[in-house]
């Protein structure tokens, strides 16, 4: 399977209907405030996010972001407003639907501060530590190549910059027919590494302090719109009861 093309025409899809996983109830799941999810212009808050990464990252006035997978522009929305008109926010999306619909998002709200790059994680198009904070949320699961992700934050960080990232990691193994379902790298399950090699991988890169900030498993009421997740979610229980896979807020710096 041409997992990057899978990923592409999902998002893409996603981007053109309008409808994500499970919208505004999900993303007060994943940690989102009903004010933040008020101030957003509709349509820009698809349900795609596992987590809320600029409520971790203290933004400040002037400080430049950089947000990886910004999909409908959501967590470059609310750190454009924390960083002001000093500041300057980034989002990079490899589809060109999503990036659309982001730039109209941005318009309605006339948000200037901020602009989207088409481009790959993987192959930043951004210039070596010229970054205070990157963001991401739930975008990291679906890249093949997790390290070279990281070593292009490491890259593209100012020293002393920060790394603030929601991402599913797995807490066990996940059953065959999983593992090679489309639909479920897709859904951000099955492109998703073990908890300990991903967080090992973000230190190889270089970046050093790495923590934990706050590790969740998914709410699978919110959830239940999505015919996809229905299918999957029966297969993620572990032979103990726990959680196959998690959801988890990470912090790193690079020195
Ligand atoms: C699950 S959505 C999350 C979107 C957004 N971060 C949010 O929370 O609403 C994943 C997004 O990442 C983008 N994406 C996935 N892999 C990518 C890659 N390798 N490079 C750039 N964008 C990617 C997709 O196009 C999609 O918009």
């Amino acid at each position: 399977m041409d997992v990057k093309q899978e990923v592409k025409e999902r998002y893409a899809q996603v981007a053109r209907t309008g409808t994500g996983c499970c919208g505004e109830r999900a993303s007060q799941a994943v940690g989102y405030s009903q004010q933040e999810l008020a101030a957003a212009p509709q349509g820009a808050d698809l349900g795609l996010g596992c987590g809320n990464p600029t409520a971790f990252a203290c933004l400040k006035q002037g400080e430049t972001v950089l947000d990886l997978g910004s999909g409908p522009g959501l967590d470059c929305l609310l750190a454009a407003r924390a960083v002001g008109p000093a500041g300057y926010v980034i989002g990079v999306d490899m589809t060109a639907e999503m990036l659309e619909r982001a730039r109209a998002n941005a318009a309605q709200v006339g948000a200037a501060n901020l602009e989207f790059r088409q481009g790959e994680i993987e192959n930043l198009p951004v210039a070596d530590a010229s970054v205070d904070v990157v963001i991401s949320n739930c975008v990291i699961n679906l890249c093949p190549d997790k390290p070279r992700v990281f070593r292009e934050v490491a890259r593209v960080l100012k020293p002393g910059g920060r790394l603030h990232l929601s991402d599913i990691v797995l807490n066990g193994e996940l059953p065959q027919q999983l593992q090679q379902s489309a639909e479920a790298y897709t859904a951000c399950i099955a492109g998703a590494w073990q908890k300990a090699d991903y967080l090992r991988a973000i230190a190889d890169a270089g970046l050093s302090q790495v923590e934990v900030e706050r590790e969740m498993v998914p709410d699978m009421v919110a959830h239940q719109s999505d015919p996809i997740m229905q299918r999957v979610a029966p297969l993620l229980r572990n032979p103990d009861g726990s959680s196959r896979i998690l959801s988890i807020q990470v912090r790193a710096l690079k020195k």
